[in-house]
């Protein structure tokens, strides 16, 4: 069987890979996939842009590519999966009406005030003036986010009534386009974070192991807010009972919710939570897809082939799957980013150092990342991720950074303390 992934990023870099490890898949193609799906084996890059529907559909009958997966939430908000499904192509991912649960924050929280799921206490604004006078008058810390899609750059969590009113500005001033044209003004959250990714074809839902991002630029999670600098799985933060209670109070509210707007949500609902001090999950946003970099810790860990639980949820018998089986190990991601990422930063670099770092036992995902003549040179922000396995979120952790210090490119930045949270516990 061959299959198409969508999407340039690690995220996608991981889900070939895991895809190839499956015994029934031959062949992925990647559209447009980065330097490591391109040098993957088994794997083929097609340079089409991911909203160019026609030439994907085009792409996937003349190959017979049987399962098509997307990664990203452009496409999925753009209706990729409305289109391929019209033209017969089994595809993983929600439809278009599904994905307004990470294109429009309004809508999302609309959901889950329905469906009576926790979350923290909201306000939708269109005028920049009502939002301000809302500001005001709750006072600060207070949390402002672009209603849209903004590349993970939408949120603020405002320390003061100032930097409230700033954010809100500039998202009515268009920093975020369209995305801004609407904001929700939130209550601010105290707690730890986690992201727990779950499959669902619209009816069952099965959570994957819990894992913990760190969104934050800065050591000790200082600074803007990035796509991902690292996470690792499983998190502590999410024990076995309170994985049951999120399933319970989050996930399946939300399929019923979906159901009771007539949308047949197939794909991966991915929660992010806070973890009140008091123990009770809430959700800070939902997302359509996979997490970058929680993808990269998520799959090595997962020992069900991967296109087993993609077709259970395109053909609506996840119910009928056996329980997901797992590695009894702890992986991390440490992320390479290039130096000035999430602002402005520089490209063209040459990145050496990879198959050492494969050598001490790590797996490199790669993001962006491009092949010209023979090299690998850095072509966005997230450059690429550093995967290890251990016994222990510790070990994994340690190999991770022993596999980072064999990659060398110029500007190249990480994050020296991915799970600091778990380390400093034991
Ligand atoms: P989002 O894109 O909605 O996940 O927000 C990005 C990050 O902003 C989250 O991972 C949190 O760290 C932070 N954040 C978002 N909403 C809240 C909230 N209500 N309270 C505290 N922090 C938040
Ligand atoms: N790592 C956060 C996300 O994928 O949204």
């Amino acid at each position: 069987m061959k299959a198409l992934v969508i999407g340039s990023g690690g995220r996608e870099h991981a889900l070939a890979w895991k895809l190839l490890q499956s015994p029934r898949i031959t062949e992925v193609v990647c559209i447009p996939g980065n330097a490591g799906t391109a040098t993957l084996k088994g794997c083929t890059n097609v340079a089409l842009n991911p909203s160019d529907f026609e030439g994907i559909a085009r792409v996937s009958l003349v190959n017979n590519l049987a399962l098509v997966v997307v990664g990203p939430e452009q496409p999925l908000a753009e209706g990729i999966v409305d289109a391929l499904q019209a033209q017969g192509i089994a595809v993983f991912g929600p439809t278009q009406a599904g994905a307004q649960v990470e294109a429009s924050k309004a809508w999302a929280k609309d959901l889950m005030a329905a469906a009576g799921i926790p979350t923290a206490a909201s306000a939708v604004f269109s005028e920049a003036s009502a939002a301000i006078a809302h500001v005001e008058a709750q006072g600060a810390p207070i949390v402002v986010k672009a209603d849209g899609l903004a590349a993970g750059k939408g949120v603020t969590v405002a320390q003061s009534v100032e930097l409230a009113k700033a954010a809100i500005e500039a998202a009515f001033g268009g920093q975020f386009g369209s995305a801004g044209q609407r904001v929700v003004i939130e209550e601010y959250l105290v707690g730890q974070e986690a992201s727990v990714l779950a499959v669902t074809d619209g009816r069952t839902i099965r959570p994957l192991v819990p894992a913990q991002d760190h969104k934050p630029i800065g050591v000790g999670d200082t600074g803007p807010n990035t796509g991902g600098m690292g996470a690792y799985a499983p998190t502590p933060v999410v024990p076995p009972d309170l994985l049951v209670r999120i399933q319970e109070t989050i996930l399946e509210p939300a399929i019923a919710a979906f159901q009771s707007r007539g949308i047949d949500y197939r794909g991966v609902l991915y929660a992010g939570l806070m973890i009140t001090p008091d123990g009770t999950p809430k959700v800070v946003e939902f997302n359509c897809r996979f997490g970058d970099p929680e993808t990269q810790v998520v799959l090595p860990l997962l020992e069900t082939p991967l296109d087993d639980i993609f077709m259970a949820c395109i053909e609506q018998r996840l119910e009928d799957l056996p329980p997901l089986e797992w590695k009894s190990q702890a992986a991390a991601c440490v992320v390479a980013a290039a130096e000035g990422y999430p602002d402005t930063y520089q490209k063209g670099m040459v990145i050496s150092g990879l198959a050492a770092a494969e050598e001490v036992g790590t797996l490199v995902f790669h993001g962006g990342t491009q092949l010209k003549e023979g090299q690998v040179i850095a072509n966005g922000g997230r450059v690429l991720g550093v995967t290890a396995l251990g016994d222990t979120v510790e070990a994994a952790v340690a190999l991770a950074y022993q596999g980072m210090a064999e990659i060398q490119f110029d500007t190249l930045y990480f994050r020296p303390d991915i799970g600091y949270r778990v380390r400093a516990e034991s």
